[in-house]
């Protein structure tokens, strides 16, 4: 069975809003979305508006102000150096011996990655990563209150991420707030995100040829499922000066979900072909824009893409495969964007 072959099976059953988008707009440059909201499929013109500024700190993914409170680059700079080294040294302790990876994904790929990340990490911290807790940020910051509430212990946890040292340095109750928030806001993405990507990658293509990269395999599901599949920029007086049809008031979405699909951009579009990243490079290929714009790339993309990696290896070894029963997944509108409850499962049978 040929790569390209293998999506035919399996159905990817986007949200209305979202199906109607692609319907609508895939192919178009500049288009009216709301009264007050134009979108941007077009390559050049994304081009254009995400040079023109950098996101300010209300649009920025992960370090917006954290209870009224800004969080500096220099602050955002010191948190992702100490989870990136907190991935390192997960990554150097080798591959965990036994790693349960049936079930369903991507569920299954965040808890994985959450007790390889931050397994001995006290429980207040670890029940942050919940994947419930997404759903209602009120519930969040309730459980965040609660945690900070219990006075700090005397030292830190042995084995214990750096990022949890945050907790253990903080002195009373407002500092454990905001500790607790940022490990959340930091912390709480690598488990989200590369569950996702890796998800996504496993309903597109899985079983994979032999001998495909696994970053081309990520490269192409995060083309046709870009995890971050919008990109917000709040209207600026930068924007009408670029394109005509965009007004003062007016803020831009762009949508590297179209511009993925760009017929102009891609040949065969729809198509999860990973062979198509032998010849193209992710950092300047037109339109292709998963991890954000040149002016200011994703700072967490060189911690994601080796642990997807070591995902999609583990699952290979473990001879796990998308339940050949299972035709049709879902692509809810909120949050990130992938597939929901992928069901992987060993030697073809199913997991109840
Ligand atoms: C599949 C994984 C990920 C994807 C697809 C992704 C995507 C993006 C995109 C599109 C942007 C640019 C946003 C803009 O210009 O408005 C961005 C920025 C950023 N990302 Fe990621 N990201 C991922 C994982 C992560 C992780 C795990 C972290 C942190 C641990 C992270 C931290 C950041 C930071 C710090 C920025 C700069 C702006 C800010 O402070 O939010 N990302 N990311």
């Amino acid at each position: 069975m040929s790569l390209s072959s293998l999506p035919a099976v399996r159905t990817t059953a986007f949200a209305p809003r979202m199906a109607a988008l692609l319907r609508e707009h895939t192919g178009k440059e500049a288009f009216r979305l709301e009264a007050d909201t134009v979108g941007v499929a077009g390559h050049e013109l994304a081009d254009r508006i995400l040079a023109a500024r950098r996101a300010t700190e209300t649009e920025r993914p992960t370090f917006k102000p954290l209870h009224g409170r800004s969080i500096g680059r220099g602050e955002a700079a010191s948190l992702m150096r100490v989870i990136g080294r907190d991935v390192r040294e997960a990554l150097e302790r080798g591959r965990p011996k036994e790693s349960e990876l049936a079930g369903s994904w991507p569920h299954t790929g965040h808890y994985f990655l959450r007790d390889l990340i931050l397994g001995s990490d006290p429980r207040r911290l670890r029940i942050l990563m919940s994947r419930n807790l997404e759903l209602t940020p009120i519930l969040t910051w309730s459980v965040i209150a609660a945690g900070a509430a219990i006075p700090r212990r005397k030292r830190p946890q042995r084995n214990a991420s750096g990022i949890s040292a945050l907790l253990a340095e903080a002195g009373g109750y407002q500092d454990r707030r905001h500790a607790m928030g940022m490990y959340r806001r930091t912390a709480a993405p690598v488990c989200f995100t590369v569950s996702t990507l890796v998800a996504n990658a496993l309903w597109l293509g899985a079983p994979f040829a032999d001998g495909v990269p696994n970053r081309h395999l990520i490269h192409e599901s995060a083309r046709l499922l870009p995890p971050s599949w919008n990109i917000l920029r709040l209207a600026s007086p930068e924007y009408p000066a670029l394109d005509a049809r965009i007004g003062a008031r007016d803020d831009v979405l762009v949508l590297p979900l179209l511009s993925h699909r760009d017929p102009a951009l891609w040949d065969e579009p729809d198509v999860f072909l990973p062979e198509r990243w032998e010849h193209l490079d992710p950092d300047t290929a037109p339109g292709y824009l998963p991890f954000g714009h040149a002016s200011e790339r994703c700072w967490g993309r060189h911690l994601v893409m080796p642990l997807a990696e070591l995902l999609l290896d583990l699952v290979k070894e473990a001879g796990l495969e998308v339940d050949p029963a299972q035709r049709r997944a879902k692509v809810p509108v909120v949050g990130l964007l992938g597939v929901e409850d992928v069901r992987l499962v060993r030697g073809g049978r199913r997991v109840l």
